[in-house]
């Protein structure tokens, strides 16, 4: 048999999903976990690096997390799903990496110039934060992963792990670790209630742990093109964050029937808010119960996340042995 190809992806645990992630990310993760071995896991200790102050969210925030994993339907039965920190090996391997990675590699990381400016609230200038990439690359060299579903902003951080991989292999001359590939996804960009970026930050999401009510009074706030001030005046869909909506979750045909209508000024938008939260809503129906249910079964997510661990760290254990043997270490 032919081994399936293996792909790795983590989060950092930022709080609960919005619809945002849920596009950009998890429906590509969804996909691939019908393909291929699959491992997904919470980058707590990453976390770490912006909130070292702060730590107390992390640990609740992952498990929220995992929950809104589970509910949009990554399937414990075809992927493995952890949590970083249970995985000790992933700091043995960063810590070696951290050996044979050139500080000049590090430096020269465009993320880690523009985080930093942006956070210039916190102070990042920490070894961890210098760091971070090096720890992702422990995370998914550790698996030996030969794919890594990212968004754009982390293609620096999974080139830098192709570079440290083939480092590796070339200082201890062994093939361990194979030089994975960034798959991008171009994922429609789910636009934020201010129609901006759906961010936390901009506080404009729409989360799937939120009530159906919550959601139907968030789409009746939203905003809608601004050109449409009063009901007569004609509209233009493509700018509007809520016919962004349509597009996804009403049916083609209604959904080109009303970019006409709004083109024509023969439907106001109260009313096509009110269709796209009703059918938002239902779209999100078997999500939302069987977040519920994990609710309230704590029992069966800690059991999820044991197994995934378990499985995890026997796959790392695995590599840590190459490892140390690749460096002639005491075993
Ligand atoms: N840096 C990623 C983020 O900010 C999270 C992450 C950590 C990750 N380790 C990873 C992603 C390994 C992919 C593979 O979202
Ligand atoms: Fe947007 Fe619908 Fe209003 Fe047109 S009618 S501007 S698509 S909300």
């Amino acid at each position: 048999m032919v081994e399936k190809r293996r792909i790795l992806s983590g989060m950092r645990p930022t709080g609960r999903l919005h619809l945002g992630n849920f596009h950009g990310a998890l429906v590509n993760w969804l996909q691939l976990q019908e393909e291929y071995e699959c491992f997904f896991f919470v980058a707590d200790w990453h976390a770490l690096t912006t909130d070292y102050a702060n730590p107390e969210f992390i640990k609740e925030n992952t498990y929220q997390m995992i929950i809104d994993w589970l509910s949009v339907g990554l399937d414990p039965e075809k992927c493995t799903i952890f949590i970083q920190s249970q995985v000790k090996e992933h700091a043995e391997l960063y810590l070696l990496l951290g050996m044979i990675t050139p500080l000049a590699w590090l430096e020269r990381n465009p993320t880690y110039k523009e985080i930093q400016a942006e956070l210039h609230q916190k102070d990042l200038a920490t070894y961890g934060f210098l760091g971070y990439p090096v720890l992702q690359a422990a995370d998914i060299i550790i698996y030996r992963a030969n794919g890594v579903p990212v968004g754009k902003d982390q293609l620096p951080h999974v080139e830098l792990t192709r570079e440290i991989a083939r480092r590796f292999n070339y200082l201890y001359k062994q093939a361990i670790f194979p030089v994975p590939e960034p798959l991008l996804t171009d994922t429609p960009l789910l636009p934020g209630l201010d129609n901006r970026k759906m961010s936390k930050s901009y506080d404009n999401c729409i989360y799937i742990s939120e009530t159906n009510e919550e959601t139907v009074k968030k789409v009746s706030r939203m905003f809608t093109d601004p050109k449409r001030a009063r009901r007569s005046d004609p509209g233009t869909p493509e700018t509007c964050p809520v016919y962004a909506y349509h597009r996804l979750y009403n049916e083609p045909e209604r959904t080109e029937n009303i970019a006409s209508l709004c083109k024509e000024a023969k439907i106001g938008c109260v009313e096509c808010k009110r269709e796209m939260a009703e059918k938002l809503v239902e779209a999100l129906k078997p999500t939302r119960e069987k977040r519920e249910y994990y609710e309230k079964n704590p029992d069966k997510v800690k059991k999820i996340i044991e197994e995934g661990t378990e499985k995890a760290r026997s796959e790392a254990q695995k590599t840590m042995e190459l490892v140390r043997k690749a460096l002639t270490l005491a075993d």
